[in-house]
């Protein structure tokens, strides 16, 4: 058992993070759009996709999963944090990373022990530097 947390609760957030939870672990997952949270404390799934309905209940009654809008306590505990968080494309094509970078700022502030960071969402080769290095920005 593994305690995740996914930061934006999307199409892929919510695929990725109530499969973790159905596999066993303990998943946060983490949105800054607080209807859509609300919305899925009260139990019902934002999205469409075949059987997630049932995860997702199951998950939740059995306090595998869960939501908030707070990064803070969404990380507190976590050892993996996965980042699945918007990256539309650029006015040149390329994926937009400041989302994710901006998200990998806040953590570089937050997290206070070892943590491994996933991106989830579609980025370009090297990406991982870059988070790597949005993280490592903060004088703790
Ligand atoms: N949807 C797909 O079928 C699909 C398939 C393959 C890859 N992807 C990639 O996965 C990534 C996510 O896509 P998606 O479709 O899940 O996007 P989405 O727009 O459905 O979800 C993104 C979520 O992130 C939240 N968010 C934005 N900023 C935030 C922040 N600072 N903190 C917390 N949450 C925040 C949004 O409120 C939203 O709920 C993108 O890189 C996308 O290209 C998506």
């Amino acid at each position: 058992m593994k305690k995740i947390a996914v930061v934006g609760t999307g199409y892929v957030g919510l695929v990725t993070g109530t499969c973790f939870a159905e596999t066993g672990n303990q998943v946060i997952c983490v949105d800054i759009d607080a209807k859509k949270v609300d919305l899925m404390r009260s139990g019902k799934v934002p999205i469409y996709e075949p059987h997630l309905d049932v995860l997702f209940e199951r998950n939740i009654r059995d306090k595998r999963l869960s939501f908030t809008t707070n990064l803070d306590e969404a990380i507190e505990d976590a050892e993996i944090i996965f980042l699945a968080l918007p990256t539309p494309p650029g006015e040149d094509g390329s994926a937009d990373l400041r989302y994710v970078l901006g998200v990998a700022e806040e953590l570089g502030k937050k997290i206070k022990n070892y943590k491994v960071i996933v991106d989830k969402s579609t980025v370009p080769v090297g990406t991982a530097e870059k988070v790597h290095a949005a993280v490592a920005k903060m004088p703790k």
